[in-house]
């Protein structure tokens, strides 16, 4: 599948210590839920079973490499994974579960179901506040993909990819052939 999104689900363990994960099979499922499919070995997943919430940014390039070294290292084996990136959190005040400073879109999620399958295991959560950096957005205070500087994750050679032209728009382009 391409494109696949680059998100980062952010947690605190014990001690609140911070973890992020990279995650490419997660997303949004309904208007205000998202699911991720995780392994359930992922230090993560232990942290999000523990206080049931975490949240989702969007990654952006400026933190390109932080955020696939989120996807290499784990917490399970390296006590200072979030530390060495020298990247910045803060407690969210709506779920227990840190914020990502320098990501410009942040999602507080809290869990509202564990499934476990034959297929894998996926959390389900409800997305209780957007948070964005005021330099992300228009004049309207909406949020301006154009200015998030994002990328997105190639599954089939392992890629990252530039995104934000605005090439259409959505409801309007196929109108002509209504
Ligand atoms: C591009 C990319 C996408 C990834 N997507 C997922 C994913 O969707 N689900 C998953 O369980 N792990 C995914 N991973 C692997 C985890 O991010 C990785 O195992 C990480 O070390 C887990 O960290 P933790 O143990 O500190 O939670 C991905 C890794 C990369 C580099």
């Amino acid at each position: 599948m391409f494109p696949m999104p680059v998100l980062m689900i952010a947690t605190y363990g014990e001690n609140n210590k911070v973890d992020v994960m990279n995650m490419a099979w997660g997303g949004i499922c309904a208007e205000n839920m998202v699911a991720l499919n995780i392994d359930e070995n992922h230090k993560t997943t232990e942290n999000i079973k523990k206080r049931g919430v975490f949240t989702l940014s969007i990654a952006d390039i400026p933190h390109l490499d932080e955020s696939d070294f989120f996807g290499i290292a784990s917490g399970n084996k390296m006590e200072d994974k979030f530390e060495r990136t020298h990247m910045h959190a803060k407690k969210s005040i709506r779920v227990d579960a840190p914020i990502i400073e320098e990501y410009p879109i942040t999602l507080e999620c809290k869990v509202v179901e564990f499934q476990h399958t034959v297929y894998g295991f996926r959390v389900l959560g409800e997305i209780l506040n957007v948070v964005a950096d005021e330099n992300v957005l228009d004049e309207r205070g909406k949020v301006d993909p154009t200015k998030i500087n994002a990328f997105v994750f190639d599954q089939f050679q392992n890629g990252y990819y530039k995104i934000g032209e605005k090439v259409g728009h959505a409801w309007k382009n196929g109108v002509k052939y209504m």
